[in-house]
């Protein structure tokens, strides 16, 4: 780009120098009527710069006629710019034009001083690529609008490259983000991170007062996503949305490519259905209270809190204890492992997935009366039916989510096709329960019940 400008600025020049020669021998030919040169010495005399350029008679052009004209033309002190002696060849003006800038405008010769970022052109003094000194019909002197200015010497192509390109970009409103001579933030911005966005993107601005925001908000603000310019989708991201996420999250990549069964979502890389990209008042960024989110998708499942007894857990909305909602080696994305069938030959560890919460002397202990409820005197009868060859699983009797009975027994239990309902009554000391499959059987903790009559 630096060669294309430095060749730009070559035939600009090269231009201009003709521009000023003939228009100068206009004036010596006019010179004779209208007190113009009076004589070829004293043409030959300004043209080297031995007198001043204020000859209002080769130059009226500059005094009027334009919309915006700067003040030094104005009053016709051309002096303060050219000085023909010391640069002849180059309408005496000094190379580095900043430096006769700032004589006047100190107050941005500061700023360009003591920023750590400068602008190419303003670095090298050529404050005329951009301005024209003596004025223009743009407001501060632009040569071009805006966008125009800024694409004669970057190629916006590749800006743009993208389909949709971002409103103020496409509007050239490039100086809403930039600043066209120096600042101290990379790339010229005007702001820091997201402050630069947000200041049209109002409705994010109570969004970065929430409890939890993401820590690239902070740290850089939008672009590591967000492609500002243009891209290929709507929001202009900058990896498509099912990877993006990845770019830094590479250890949540490894694990989740690891488990045998994904959670749908996840597999498709719809993270942003759990969590938001920007911030939340939830934890882990989540959009919504963990169960809340989970019923949103799991629609029947939502019928559980209408139930008259819910598992602990489940009070706490906490589905995400017991499932990865990532995914996992364990059915039903279960962190641990637990049977899912009626009978199961008991095998320490199988039950892990309750035991993170529960004693596993639950199941263990023959004689007890203390470690279970559930015995018919001294007899655990959680052991009886559980550690077995044939031993019966806990969701042969619970329901591990929720139920209209007591202890969480569960209401019916699916059989083939059909459902078998199971009756569950509780006593002060024990209680009974009428399966569908078999007769009454009852426990008591202080008597204990005979069912072998
Ligand atoms: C604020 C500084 C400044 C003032 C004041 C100024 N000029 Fe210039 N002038 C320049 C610069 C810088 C260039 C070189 C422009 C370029 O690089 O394209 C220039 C170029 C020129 C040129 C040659 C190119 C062109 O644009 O035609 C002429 C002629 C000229 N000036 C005449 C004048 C006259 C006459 C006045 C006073 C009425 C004047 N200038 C006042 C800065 C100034
Ligand atoms: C002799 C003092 C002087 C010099 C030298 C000078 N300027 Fe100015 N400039 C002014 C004044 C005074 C104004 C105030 C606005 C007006 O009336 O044009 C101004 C206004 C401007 C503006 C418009 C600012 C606005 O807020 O509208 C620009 C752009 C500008 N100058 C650029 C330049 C550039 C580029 C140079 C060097 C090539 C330069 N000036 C050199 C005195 C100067
Ligand atoms: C890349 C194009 C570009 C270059 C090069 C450039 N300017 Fe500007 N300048 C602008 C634009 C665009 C504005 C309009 C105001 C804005 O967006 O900040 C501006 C505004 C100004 C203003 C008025 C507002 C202010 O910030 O004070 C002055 C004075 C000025 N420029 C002087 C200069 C001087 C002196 C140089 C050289 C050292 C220079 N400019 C180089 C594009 C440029
Ligand atoms: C909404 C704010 C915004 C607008 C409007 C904007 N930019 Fe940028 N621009 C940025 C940000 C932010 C960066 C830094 C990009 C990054 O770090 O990924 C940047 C970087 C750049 C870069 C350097 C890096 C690159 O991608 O090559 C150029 C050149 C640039 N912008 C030119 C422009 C031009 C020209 C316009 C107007 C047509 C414009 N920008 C409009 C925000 C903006
Ligand atoms: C006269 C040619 C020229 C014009 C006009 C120009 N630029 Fe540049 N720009 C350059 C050059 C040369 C560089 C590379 C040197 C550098 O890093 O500053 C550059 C670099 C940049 C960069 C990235 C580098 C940085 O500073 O971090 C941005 C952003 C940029 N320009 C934006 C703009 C915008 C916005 C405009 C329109 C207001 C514009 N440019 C107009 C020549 C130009
Ligand atoms: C000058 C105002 C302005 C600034 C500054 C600005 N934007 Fe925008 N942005 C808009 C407008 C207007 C739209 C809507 C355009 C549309 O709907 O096509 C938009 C749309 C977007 C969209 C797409 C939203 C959607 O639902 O389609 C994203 C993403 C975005 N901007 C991100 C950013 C980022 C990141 C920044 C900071 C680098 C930023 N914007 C700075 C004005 C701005
Ligand atoms: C970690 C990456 C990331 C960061 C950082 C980020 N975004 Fe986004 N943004 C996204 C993703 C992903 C989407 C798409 C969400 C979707 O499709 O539902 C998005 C969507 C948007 C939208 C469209 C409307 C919406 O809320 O869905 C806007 C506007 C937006 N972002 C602006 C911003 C702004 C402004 C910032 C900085 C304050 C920012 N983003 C920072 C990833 C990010
Ligand atoms: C530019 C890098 C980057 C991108 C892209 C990114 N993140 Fe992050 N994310 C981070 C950093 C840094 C943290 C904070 C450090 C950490 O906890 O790992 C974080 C934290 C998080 C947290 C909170 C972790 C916790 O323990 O509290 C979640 C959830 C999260 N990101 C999800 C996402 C999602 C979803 C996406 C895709 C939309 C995404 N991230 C894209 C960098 C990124
Ligand atoms: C179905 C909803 C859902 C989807 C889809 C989802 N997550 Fe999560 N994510 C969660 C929940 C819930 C948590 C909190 C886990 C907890 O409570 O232990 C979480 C936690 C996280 C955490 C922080 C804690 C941890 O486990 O490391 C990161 C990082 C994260 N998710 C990234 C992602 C990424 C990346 C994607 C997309 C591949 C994604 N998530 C998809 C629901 C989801
Ligand atoms: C964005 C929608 C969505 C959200 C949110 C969601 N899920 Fe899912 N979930 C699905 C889809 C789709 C399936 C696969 C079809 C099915 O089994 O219903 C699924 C399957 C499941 C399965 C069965 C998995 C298997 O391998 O058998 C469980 C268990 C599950 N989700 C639990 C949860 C939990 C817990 C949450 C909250 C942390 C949650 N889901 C949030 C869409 C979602
Ligand atoms: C105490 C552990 C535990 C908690 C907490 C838990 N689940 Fe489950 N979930 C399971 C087990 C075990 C299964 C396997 C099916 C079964 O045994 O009934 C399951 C199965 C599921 C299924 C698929 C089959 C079905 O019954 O529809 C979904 C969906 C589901 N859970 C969603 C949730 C949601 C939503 C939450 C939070 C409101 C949640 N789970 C809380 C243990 C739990
Ligand atoms: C044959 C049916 C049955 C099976 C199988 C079963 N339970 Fe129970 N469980 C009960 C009954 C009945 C109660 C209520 C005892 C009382 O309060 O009278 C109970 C109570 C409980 C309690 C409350 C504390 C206590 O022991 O009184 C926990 C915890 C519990 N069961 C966990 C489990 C776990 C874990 C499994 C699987 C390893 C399991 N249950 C298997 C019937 C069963
Ligand atoms: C995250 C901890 C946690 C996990 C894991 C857990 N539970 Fe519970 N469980 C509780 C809490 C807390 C209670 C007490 C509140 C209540 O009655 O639900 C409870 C109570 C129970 C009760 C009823 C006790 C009574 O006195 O009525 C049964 C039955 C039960 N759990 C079975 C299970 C089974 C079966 C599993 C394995 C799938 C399991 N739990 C996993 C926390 C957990």
């Amino acid at each position: 780009m630096s060669r294309m400008f430095i060749s730009e600025t070559v035939r600009a020049l090269f231009i201009s120098i003709i521009i000023f020669v003939s228009s100068c021998g206009n004036a010596v030919s006019a010179g004779a009527d209208n007190k113009g040169f009076i004589s070829e010495n004293e043409f030959t005399a300004h043209t080297k710069g031995e007198m001043g350029c204020v000859t209002q008679q080769c130059h009226t052009q500059f005094l009027n006629g334009r919309e915006f004209s700067h003040g030094p033309v104005r009053t016709g002190t051309c002096i303060v710019c050219h000085s023909a002696k010391e640069y002849p060849n180059r309408y005496g003006i000094v190379p580095d034009q900043g430096a006769v800038c700032a004589g006047c405008h100190e107050k941005l010769d500061r700023k360009i001083k003591d920023s750590l970022f400068v602008h190419g052109p303003v670095k090298n003094g050529d404050c005329s690529s951009c301005h024209d000194p003596h004025g223009s019909g743009r407001s501060f002197f632009l040569r071009e609008s805006y966008s125009g200015l800024c694409s004669s010497c970057h190629n916006l192509k590749r800006m743009y490259s993208g389909e949709f390109i971002h409103q103020p970009v496409r509007d050239g409103n490039c100086g809403l983000c930039h600043d066209p001579h120096a600042s101290n933030y990379a790339s010229r911005l005007n702001d820091v991170g997201a402050n630069l966005c947000v200041i049209c993107h109002e409705d994010m601005v109570s969004g970065m007062t929430k409890e939890f925001i993401h820590a690239p908000l902070v740290k850089t603000g939008c672009n590591d996503c967000h492609d500002p310019h243009s891209g290929d989708n709507r929001t202009r991201l900058k990896t498509s949305a099912d990877k993006i996420c990845f770019n830094c999250h590479e250890e949540k990549k490894n694990e989740i490519s690891q488990y045998t069964r994904k959670h749908e979502p996840v597999e498709k890389g719809n993270c942003v259905s759990c969590h938001s990209p920007h911030f939340s008042d939830n934890r882990y960024l989540l959009l919504d209270k963990v169960d809340s989110l989970c019923f949103s998708c799991h629609k029947d499942s939502s019928t559980w809190k209408k139930k008259r007894f819910q598992h602990g857990p489940l009070v706490q909305g906490n589905c995400s204890v017991c499932h990865n909602p990532h995914g996992s080696d364990n059915p039903y994305i279960l962190r641990l492992s637990f049977p899912h069938e009626f009978y199961s030959t008991y095998m320490k560890g199988e039950y892990d997935l309750c035991f993170n919460c529960h004693k596993e002397a639950l199941v263990t202990t023959e004689k007890t009366l203390t470690i279970t409820n559930f015995r018919n005197g001294e007899i655990n009868l959680h052991m009886l039916h559980v550690n077995q060859k044939k031993g019966r699983t806990c969701r042969a009797c619970h329901d591990v989510h929720a139920s209209d009975q007591e202890d969480h027994m569960r209401e019916e239990f699916a059989f083939g096709a059909s459902s078998i309902p199971i009756e569950y009554i509780k006593t002060e000391t024990g209680g009974k329960c009428i399966p569908g499959c078999h007769r009454e059987r009852g426990y008591d903790r202080g008597r204990m019940v005979d069912n072998t009559k």
